[in-house]
């Protein structure tokens, strides 16, 4: 990951997290129910539900979503939870349902709008309606292709949440590209570790220097340097086209986007689980997810034109196999770092002018730890 040379200044006396913030499980606790319960998470692409009735399942501490596309075609999420006696209904990550979800301890059985349809044996019971047991609905957005879900009861609506960012990203048509690969990684480093080595490039030279050479560390700008999202460009070196091992473009460049774009990609965090990098012919997007201190699970994808991906005309892994790499390469850093964190050694120590949307994240994760 990377960043860049910032117009804004660093906020006086700013300096990374006190130790407990990456091995405190109090704090875990407070970050599960204050962040990830109570705001718009990313949960994948919508086009992983392409047809009625397939589903995924989206687990965070103790809760657990059941996504779905419902018989009409439209996305919702309920709660993984029978209303019987409580049972995880779906214990796979993803699947497909006929037209029904059936539990599978007593066999009540939900219509994909989480409505019970069948309860057995429960008609003998006074007074029992099935009308008054659907599962619980949980909140599901989509936006340029990304299913966002939040688990809090009555949340803002996506649309004021996401206002600053809602159209920024069109000229990339994001909402129309594919899935080309998904990639998980198994991190041994607290969540924010991976988010906040997304936001510096200021480790670039010596920890990636095949993408210092394509996006010189010093070339760019933020132009998002506050609150929950986060980001700005870089500026590929004269004689690069793109971030590729080869440093050409893989397949011709998205079709709206304009022409200073053909020589920049841009990077945004996206509170509080996504990272979104747009290059000029392709989209990589990352959802980080914690578990438990010291490890969190990372998914990065890669989003290209349906039309490349069919041809099966264009390098694409000249994008993938880079980005993968260099992911790698931040996973071990950020192992490292909680390592180094662990450590009764370890204190707070000034941030750099690179590093100051690190500022600007913990800022607003210790905002929103409040809750
Ligand atoms: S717990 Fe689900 S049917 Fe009994
Ligand atoms: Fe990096």
């Amino acid at each position: 990951m990377s960043f860049k040379k910032t117009a804004e200044t660093l906020r006086e006396g700013a300096h990374t997290l006190e130790r407990d913030y990456y091995i405190n499980p109090q704090i875990l606790i407070m970050e599960y129910n204050n962040i990830f319960l109570n705001n718009w998470i990313c949960a994948g692409r919508s086009s992983e539900l392409s047809k009625n009735g397939d589903y995924k399942t989206v687990n965070i501490d103790t809760e657990s979503a059941i996504i779905l596309r419902d018989s009409s075609g439209n996305l919702k999420a309920h709660t993984n939870v029978c209303r019987h006696r409580g049972t995880r209904i779906c214990d796979k990550l993803s699947g497909k349902f006929s037209n029904s979800i059936q539990c599978g301890y007593h066999g009540w059985t939900y219509n994909l709008d989480g409505e019970l349809i069948g309860a057995p044996h429960m008609d003998s019971v006074n007074n029992f309606n099935k009308k008054d047991y659907p599962l619980h609905s949980i909140s599901i957005a989509e936006w340029e292709g990304f299913i966002f879900i939040n688990f809090k009861d009555h949340p803002e609506k996506f649309e004021n949440t996401f206002s600053p960012i809602l159209k920024k990203f069109e000229n990339w048509d994001v909402s129309n590209l594919i899935s080309l690969e998904t990639k998980t990684y198994n991190v041994a480093g607290n969540w924010k570790l991976v988010i906040q080595n997304y936001c510096e490039c200021y480790h670039c030279p010596i920890l990636h220097p095949e993408l210092a050479a394509i996006t010189p560390y010093l070339g760019g700008l933020n132009d998002m340097h506050s609150g929950p999202f986060l980001g700005g460009y870089m500026n590929f070196s004269k004689d690069k086209k793109s971030i590729t091992e080869s440093g050409e473009l893989c397949c011709p460049p998205l079709n709206s986007i304009d022409k200073v774009d053909l020589n920049r990609v841009y990077y945004y965090s996206i509170a509080p689980n996504m990272l979104i990098s747009l290059h000029p012919e392709y989209v990589m997007y990352h959802t980080v997810w914690p578990n438990g201190v010291d490890k969190c699970i990372v998914n990065c994808s890669w989003l290209f034109n349906e039309d490349v991906i069919k041809s099966g005309n264009y390098n694409t892994s000249d994008a993938v196999n880079f980005w993968h790499k260099t992911n790698k390469q931040d996973w071990h850093i950020s192992e490292l770092s909680q390592l180094g964190i662990q450590s009764k050694k370890y204190s707070p120590a000034p941030y750099s002018g690179q590093e100051s949307l690190l500022a600007a994240f913990d800022q607003h994760y210790k905002d929103s730890l409040k809750g």
